[in-house]
């Protein structure tokens, strides 16, 4: 396999964690880069495994320092970038655009704009992997359609907005300058490491806690979930056999109800926790909806299939399960979490 040196970004949150990991563990000869501004998203204890093994680096850096970009991409003789870096949380986009717009977009922009100027137009062997959100699609009904790679983009909340608009630049800089360029959208991820404040990871601690677990309208909006390992697969999968400027979608075929899926969480958390099954119900508080809260998301995931072979390994009961017995036996991570003290350790 040729020698790489890859940019990863965001690799310090949920899932570039879990996309780090698979790259370091699997590839000994790749140089994987780890650039990180460390948010309130970002916790290097998510991959205390990996941190020392030799062909690991970690970088503490913001997307948004375009000079600081240009020195990295210089100094590690980047090869290849993997763009996870951005805002992710749909609540705080409703209360806070600017830094949404600013990360996901303009943070994007300094990526490529430094990806281009680095390689000089000599493109082969270099690939930059946008990693999206079927979030850009916009909403469906109830009528069992599902987005696929040519569906319109239809974005409704400043978080997917932005998402949306870094996919253009990022096509854009395909087709205008011939960098290579892929990108990926994929549907809501699931698993260890998430930041609690995301729904599923926020009511397995609620549950813990005998806290409530505020619903948004009658919990009727529908998601379609995957397991995030399942997802770092794809990645790795289209990383290396996607074909240059392509979209790939990537979902679970796995749609649920909100309520329904809280229901499941719920059932999962008691009996894990030896409490009668079904106690924690009385914790669930209908809150009023989230503004412009899109009702349904499906990905058509065939594209992948049919061409590269992927397809989700866990089931959904399995995956649930596997994540609440993380969870529970990693309270450690979530109580550094709630004081903060996982923001002390710091990287260059
Ligand atoms: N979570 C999901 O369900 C989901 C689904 C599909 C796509 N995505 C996309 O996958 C990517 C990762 O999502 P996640 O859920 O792991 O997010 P996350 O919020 O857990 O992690 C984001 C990471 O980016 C870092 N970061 C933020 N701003 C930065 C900046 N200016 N410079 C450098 N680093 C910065 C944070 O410190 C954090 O480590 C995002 O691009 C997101 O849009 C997420």
């Amino acid at each position: 396999m040729a020698k790489k040196n890859i940019l990863i970004t965001g690799g310090a949150g949920f899932i570039g964690s879990h996309v780090v990991r698979l790259f370091v563990n699997q590839y000994p000869d790749y140089q994987i880069i780890n650039l990180d501004k460390l948010t309130y998203a970002g916790n290097p204890a998510n991959l205390k495994d990996v941190e020392d093994k030799p062909n690991y680096r970690f970088l503490k850096a913001d997307i948004c320092d375009f000079e600081k970009i240009k020195e990295v991409f210089t100094t590690f003789k980047v090869t290849d970038v993997i763009h996870l870096a951005a805002e992710s949380h749909v609540d705080r986009s409703i209360t806070d655009p600017f830094s949404f717009a600013k990360t996901n977009v303009l943070g994007t922009l300094n990526l490529l704009q430094a990806a281009k100027e680095s390689w000089k137009d000599a493109y082969t062997d270099k690939l930059f992997y946008h990693v999206s959100t079927d979030e850009v699609y916009g909403a469906l009904e109830f009528d069992g359609t599902l987005f696929t790679e040519e569906t319109r983009y239809d974005p409704h909340s400043p978080y997917s907005a932005s998402k949306a608009s870094s996919d253009h630049f990022v096509r854009a800089y395909h087709d205008t300058y011939g960098l290579q360029t892929i990108i990926s959208n994929c549907s809501n991820n699931y698993g260890p490491n998430q930041f609690p404040e995301k729904l599923i990871p926020l009511f397995i601690h609620n549950i813990r806690q005998n806290k409530p677990l505020p619903v948004y309208g009658k919990g009727e909006n529908v998601r379609d979930w995957l397991y995030v390992e399942d997802h770092a697969r794809a990645i790795d999968l289209i990383f290396h056999k996607g074909k240059v400027g392509d979209t790939y979608n990537i979902g679970g075929f796995n749609e649920w109800k909100n309520i329904d899926l809280i229901r499941v969480i719920i059932k999962t958390v008691d009996r894990l926790l030896g409490r009668e099954e079904g106690t924690s119900e009385k914790l669930i508080t209908y809150v009023t909806d989230r503004a412009g809260h899109d009702l349904r998301y499906a990905i058509d995931a065939t594209k992948i299939k049919d061409e590269l072979g992927w397809e989700p390994s866990l089931q959904f009961e399995e995956g649930i399960e596997k994540t609440v017995q993380w969870y529970i036996e990693n309270q450690e991570w979530l109580d550094d979490i709630a004081s903060g003290a996982y923001q002390d350790v710091c990287g260059d």
